[in-house]
């Protein structure tokens, strides 16, 4: 089922998100299923349970190569519960972002390059990567949403933050997420 996404302002955004505690369950299969078909209908990058308004620490994300965003590196699609985030160094990068919940606009913002991530798919099978750019990227803005934080939060220079339509440095690698 494809969910109205909360945008930026909705007090449920910005909620720490409870780890899952049952896996290869009907519930989760049903979240994961609206999740995608959610993504899916909104051309997201990814998207975070909070996001429907689901509490739980959940995030879908995969982005095939995109005649739209050209110059974005694909991203195997992934089911992801209970991540967690590991910089591999102290290396910053800043890269546009979009979010599915803040729509119409873009942000110049800092993550890690390197990461580490683990975490389990919907039967419960571990996931242990080692990534680097635009997926450390979507990773790190994904599991953002689980502690309540959205991209613009991570803004460093708010003159790298306006509408799509009127930024003059044209982000077409970014995509929301
Ligand atoms: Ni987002």
């Amino acid at each position: 089922m494809i969910h109205p996404i909360l945008k930026m302002g909705d007090p449920r955004l910005l909620h720490v998100a409870a780890p899952v505690t049952g896996f290869n369950t009907p519930e989760l299969d049903a979240l994961i299923t609206d999740l995608i078909d959610t993504m899916r209908a909104a051309n997201g990058a990814g998207l975070a349970a909070p996001q429907i308004g689901v509490p739980l620490r959940v995030v879908v994300f995969g982005f095939d190569h995109n005649p739209r965003y050209p110059d974005a590196e694909a991203v195997p699609f992934t089911v992801l519960c209970n991540p967690r985030l590991t910089p591999l160094d102290g290396t910053l990068e800043d890269g546009w972002e979009g979010c599915l919940s803040v729509p119409g606009l873009r942000g110049l913002v800092p993550r890690h390059t390197h990461l580490h991530y683990t975490g389990f798919d919907a039967q419960g099978n571990a996931i242990d990567r080692r990534v680097q750019g635009f997926h450390a990227r979507v990773v790190q803005h994904e599991c953002d949403h689980l502690d309540g934080v959205l991209y613009t939060r991570r803004i460093r220079d708010l003159t790298r933050f306006g509408f799509i339509d009127a930024l003059p440095a044209a982000p077409t690698t970014a995509a929301d997420a």
